[in-house]
């Protein structure tokens, strides 16, 4: 069912364990970039454990649409057939990204310095997110775009004949903006350099490397500063997905405040660019053993297990974790409700801009099933109830937004009653065996009359 279509109503019922292991799906970021890169390489890119969802067939179809030859193989295996650095064709129709902001701000990025034009849109939620923070960078490489008021979707961009490298520091934490410099620099000549203030998820400087371009990271007075040498002939690469510690979050937090459950989450990616929801689930208390660290594919990896937690404790997440963890507040905020004490999640203004605000879809959503909650512009503070002290009862708004739908669903299956949630469809777009998973390891999930 997809998110543009008919809402898809659901309930979440109090259930008494959660138990067995969860195959979550491959990671999103990863998977949107070895699609684009291996776009922009001469020559085949085979994927596997490529994340089907909604947002990523979408990447799939755009890079289609600009050249490329891209073919699912069955089974989670995918081949790019890329058409090299700067050649892109320019696309016959309009780019419809549907809910990704990963997808069209990467996508964006990497056409901008080619001779060509495209226009761009989404769903309801994807156009009401800025694009000026990804447009904005790209002028300065010669490219120019129209788009409406705010800077959103639709929104056509007209790439640089004669591309110049740029030097640009990324004036907020976010690595959709980092990565379309540096694939908008992969086909300016010279060297083009990106700095950040906070280290945010570093797969696009990781794949670049592994394809063949000449990438280099330096500290320079407490910033990143990542070097990036234009026009490399991208070598074709085999790329295992790991699985998205994102999506593992679901079935590892829903396990850790729902009595009786032992979840084993095999294969999860641990960059540490991504690991700060375990590292803040730790502080609470919550009983988690990484088992068989190992390397895939240049990312880490292990196999999680969680356990039922009865002594979780609120804590403060600081303002610098953010980064690393910044698609997990929704769920660790589910968490902090099952916690004794309050938990203050600070320096957040980044989640105002997701595909909901998500500080005010958890607020709201929250409020509604019996939590009490403080919110300010960059801050959400939540009162915990204690284990089974979450009242339940209500209905959340997903507002067109996956992870806003999930965390809703794993409150219901640890609340005293169940919790409903208005459409469970956007989870397609990250999660699409969410239900079907969440169902085997003893969740109660119904869909509802809309
Ligand atoms: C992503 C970066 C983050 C994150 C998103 C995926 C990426 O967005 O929220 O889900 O793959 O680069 P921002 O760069 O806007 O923080």
């Amino acid at each position: 069912m997809s998110h543009s279509g008919p809402a898809v109503p659901m309930t979440s019922y109090p259930v008494r364990g959660l138990r067995g292991t969860a195959d979550v799906p491959g990671d999103k970021s990863i998977s949107h970039r070895a699609l684009i890169l291996g776009a922009m390489a001469v020559g085949e890119t085979r994927i596997e454990g490529l994340l089907e969802g909604e947002d990523v067939l979408r990447t799939g179809a755009a890079m289609r649409a600009f050249g490329a030859e891209v073919t699912n193989l069955g089974g989670g295996r995918w081949s790019v057939h890329g058409v090299g650095t700067g050649g892109f064709a320019e696309p016959a129709d309009v780019i419809d990204c549907g809910n990704a902001g990963t997808g069209v701000r990467l996508i964006m990025g990497a056409m901008a310095t080619s001779p060509i034009t495209a226009a761009f849109t989404g769903d309801a939620s994807l156009r009401a997110r800025p694009m000026g923070r990804v447009t904005d960078p790209l002028a300065l490489f010669g490219a120019a775009a129209y788009g409406r008021q705010g800077g959103r979707l639709p929104m056509t961009v007209v790439g640089a004949a004669e591309p110049v490298p740029v030097q640009y520091a990324v004036p907020m934490p976010s690595a959709q903006v980092k990565s379309a410099v540096l694939l908008a620099g992969l086909n300016a000549p010279g060297d083009t350099l990106v700095t950040e203030d906070e280290l945010t998820r570093d797969h696009t400087e990781r794949m670049l490397s592994g394809f063949g371009a000449e990438v280099t990271v330096e500290e320079v007075s407490g910033q990143r500063v990542i070097t990036l040498r234009g026009q490399p002939e991208l070598r074709p690469q085999d790329i295992v997905v790991p699985r998205d510690p994102s999506s593992a979050a679901f079935p590892v937090c829903a396990a850790l405040i729902t009595e009786g459950s032992d979840v084993l989450v095999p294969n999860i990616g641990l960059n540490p660019t991504r690991a700060g929801l375990y590292t803040t689930l730790r502080e609470m208390g919550a009983d988690l053993a990484f088992e068989n660290l190992r390397e895939a594919g240049g990312e880490p990896v292990a196999d999680l297990r969680a356990r039922f937690s009865p002594g979780l404790k609120g804590v403060e997440v600081p303002p610098e974790r953010a980064a690393s963890m910044i698609d997990e507040y929704p769920i660790l905020s589910v968490v902090a409700a099952s916690a004794e004490g309050k938990t203050t999640m600070a320096g957040v203004k980044e989640l105002r801009v997701k595909e909901s605000d998500r500080i005010d879809a958890m607020a709201r959503g929250l409020e509604a099933n019996g939590v009490r909650i403080d919110e300010a512009e960059d801050r959400l503070v939540v009162h915990g109830l204690g284990p089974g002290g979450v009242p339940g009862g209500g209905k959340a708004a997903a507002r067109l937004d996956h992870r806003i739908a999930m965390s809703f669903l794993c409150l219901g299956m640890s609340a005293a009653r169940p919790v409903k949630v208005d459409d469970a469809a956007p989870i397609a777009t990250s999660f699409p065996a969410f239900e079907e998973l969440m169902s085997d390891l003893g969740a109660q999930l119904r869909r509802d009359n809309a």
